[in-house]
């Protein structure tokens, strides 16, 4: 028997192992197997004696191929990253958050470090978690704490929220959120992020039936989850701890849970040299202004040289020569920056602190 001399073109060859096999290839890999698929056909035809057909030289090529399998694997992965929204995280968004803003100390101890030292976890019996929730006020860090894990670990970030999961409908946020679920689970070196996380795991007592059944849907998720090997971290945020469903928040679903609060004068000075750092300044006496943003969260630092920043660039155009922002700028500013926390709001997390960290 001989090899048949039909070389179809790239996509051709992409089509037709596509009609016999089912599998997607590039054109390019595709015209590159078409002529090993040829060769096998005719190497299997003279082992087995009969002249086999294309579909069936082509199916054996790709079941019996290492390499192929593993391009497979490879290319249903980035697939899959792909659909799930995976972004890569730069490691230096670690370095923004200052030792001493809680909960870093906490997340290093008990979350990096258990997935990095391995061995000496091993050793010790200690279990890296899978499973965490973050709680506080809004703005304070808890997206770019999740962020920054997955930076440091080197991992993907694959964020959902609510709104994302009922795209489609409000009534289909179960069953995307148990696809999200099963997906996510399958992913290797991965953060999971679902933030607003109260709305899909509600206090069944106070909802309706449709957040029942989401909370359900989630009560069953989790478990399944824990129970995948690979590397995968789920982190749930909320703003409203209190909302959450307590069966939850019992040991045993969620690993961690573990409060994002106000930031110290220490915090506030690492975010504010951040910010500060990227914009065209002089001189500017940084410890008095931070003595001066008590209750100010990050998201709020953020506002406030946003609103800096906006200034004197105007300045500068209206001026037409270089203008350097100076502590003036700030000072001029500051009251119309309202700081989102007081000391009722903080009063409030300490409390919930009290009630629901679990470290
Ligand atoms: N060291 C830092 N810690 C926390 N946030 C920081 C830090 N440096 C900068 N930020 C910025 O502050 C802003 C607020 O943070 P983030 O969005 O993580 O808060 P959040 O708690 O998730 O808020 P929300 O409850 O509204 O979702 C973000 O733009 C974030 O990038
Ligand atoms: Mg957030």
């Amino acid at each position: 028997m001989e090899i048949v001399a039909d070389i179809p073109g790239p996509e051709e060859c992409a089509t037709r192992i596509f009609n016999y096999s089912g599998q997607k290839f590039e054109p390019e890999v595709a015209a590159e197997y078409w002529m090993k698929i040829l060769q096998h056909k005719w190497f299997l035809s003279e082992k087995l004696g009969r002249d086999v057909g294309f579909k069936v030289a082509c199916v054996d090529f790709i079941d019996n191929t290492e390499s192929i399998q593993q391009e497979l694997m490879k290319e249903q992965t980035v697939n899959l990253l792909k659909e799930l929204g995976a972004q890569v995280i730069d490691r230096s968004i670690w370095d923004t958050i200052s030792e001493t803003q809680p909960p870093k100390r906490i997340v290093d101890k008990m979350i990096i470090l258990p997935l990095t030292e391995v061995e000496l976890a091993q050793k010790h019996g200690v279990t890296p978690p899978k499973t965490i929730i973050f709680f506080g006020p809004p703005g304070t860090g808890k997206t770019h704490f999740v962020k920054a894990i997955a930076g440091v670990l080197g991992w993907w970030y694959i964020e959902a929220s609510p709104s994302d999961l009922m795209a489609d409908g409000q009534d289909r946020l179960g069953k995307n959120l148990k696809q999200l679920m099963e997906k996510a689970a399958t992913v290797d070196n991965a953060v999971i992020f679902i933030d607003e996380f109260e709305e899909i795991a509600g206090n069944r007592d106070q909802a309706s039936r449709v957040d029942k059944s989401i909370t359900n849907e989630f009560l069953k998720q989790v478990p399944l989850f824990k129970k995948q090997a690979g590397n995968t971290l789920l982190v749930c945020a909320t703003n409203y701890i209190e909302q959450l469903d307590s069966a939850l928040l019992r040991p045993g679903r969620f690993d961690l849970i573990i409060p994002v609060g106000a930031l110290d004068n220490e915090g506030r000075k690492t975010i504010f040299e951040h910010y500060l750092e990227k914009t065209n300044h002089g001189e500017v006496d940084i410890d008095k202004l931070v003595g001066m943003i008590d209750f100010f969260t990050p998201a709020d630092i953020e506002y406030l040289f946003r609103k800096v920043t906006q200034r004197s660039f105007e300045k500068e155009l209206a001026e037409g020569k270089d203008y350097r922002i100076s502590t003036g700028d700030f000072t001029g500013l500051l009251p119309r920056v309202k700081p989102s926390l007081n000391v009722e709001i903080i009063k409030q997390f300490d409390r919930d602190c009290h009630k629901y960290t679990r470290l």
